[in-house]
């Protein structure tokens, strides 16, 4: 079997664990942060476990990218550009921003988030730098490329935004939660995770292969489950808690 066979069938498994993983996690929450539990085996800071998850899908790519011979294609170009800036902030910035330094992170959890991550890496990077079609230049002015470069930066800010929202809401030594008010959290209470959303479907656009489907539908399925936990998690917590507000989707879940 040639590897193009083989990536394709890699894809169709990826789905479907996605879809097995999205009916476990709402059952089962991932044990970090403020669903950290005891009996998931040791944990790790936060920033920790961002880095050695996320470290590992930047080097991937760039590794692939380093392989392939379409060096200089504007399109491959312009595509590592949008994944360095997701990936540089999320590995190298982001966790250096975070202000607990608690262990709130299940190394159960950080290793599979980099093995999730090293096998998303190679179904992204291997297919746009080698295995697929060769982009031409003019894919850049193609609609589904316009519009999923627009659907990923804007995804990309509210994600951002909003996930510095979150890390201004403590202060000094402050480990507690509080209520978020403005930008995306007028209207949902997890815009950071409708932001990472957002990023992956207008990443899916703009590649249009399965390889890019496929991450997106991972993000879904890892976040949705998450979101709607959050939401609930937040009504039991707070008495004053927003009532318009959702959990995701604004005016819908
Ligand atoms: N692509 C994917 O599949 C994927 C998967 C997971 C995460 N992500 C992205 O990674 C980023 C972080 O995700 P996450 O699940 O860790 O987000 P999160 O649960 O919202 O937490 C983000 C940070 O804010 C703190 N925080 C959260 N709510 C708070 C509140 N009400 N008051 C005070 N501090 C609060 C958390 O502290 P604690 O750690 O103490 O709770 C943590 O440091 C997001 O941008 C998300 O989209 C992507």
């Amino acid at each position: 079997m040639n590897e193009i066979t083989v990536y394709h069938w890699l894809v169709i498994a990826w789905m479907a664990l996605a879809a097995v993983t999205f009916v476990a996690l709402l059952f089962v929450t991932a044990p970090y942060g403020r669903f950290t539990r005891s009996g998931w085996g040791p944990r790790i800071s936060a920033r920790w476990g961002w880095i050695l998850m996320e470290t590992p899908v930047l080097a991937t790519f760039l590794v692939l990218y380093g392989l392939s011979d379409r060096k200089s294609n504007p399109a491959s170009l312009v595509l590592l550009a949008f994944w360095a800036a997701h990936y540089v902030h999320r590995s190298l910035v982001y966790p250096f921003r975070l202000r607990s330094s608690r262990p709130t992170i299940t190394v159960a959890v950080v290793a599979m988030g980099a093995a999730f991550n090293v096998g998303n890496g190679y179904l992204n990077g291997r297919y746009l730098f080698s295995l697929g079609p060769e982009l031409p230049a003019s894919w850049l002015l193609d609609p589904r490329f316009v519009a999923g470069a627009l659907l990923f930066w804007g995804g990309y800010l509210l994600n951002q935004h909003s996930d510095h929202v979150l890390i201004g809401l403590r202060s000094g030594g402050e480990t507690g939660y509080k209520i978020p008010y403005g930008g995306g959290y007028r209207f949902v209470s997890c815009p950071n995770y409708l932001g990472e959303m957002m990023e992956w479907g207008g990443w899916a656009l703009a590649c249009w292969n399965l390889g890019a489907l496929a991450f997106l539908v991972w993000t879904v399925a890892n976040l949705a489950p998450r979101a709607l936990k959050t939401h609930r998690w937040y009504r039991d917590t707070f008495p004053d808690y927003p009532r318009e507000r959702k959990a995701l989707l604004p005016f819908i879940v």
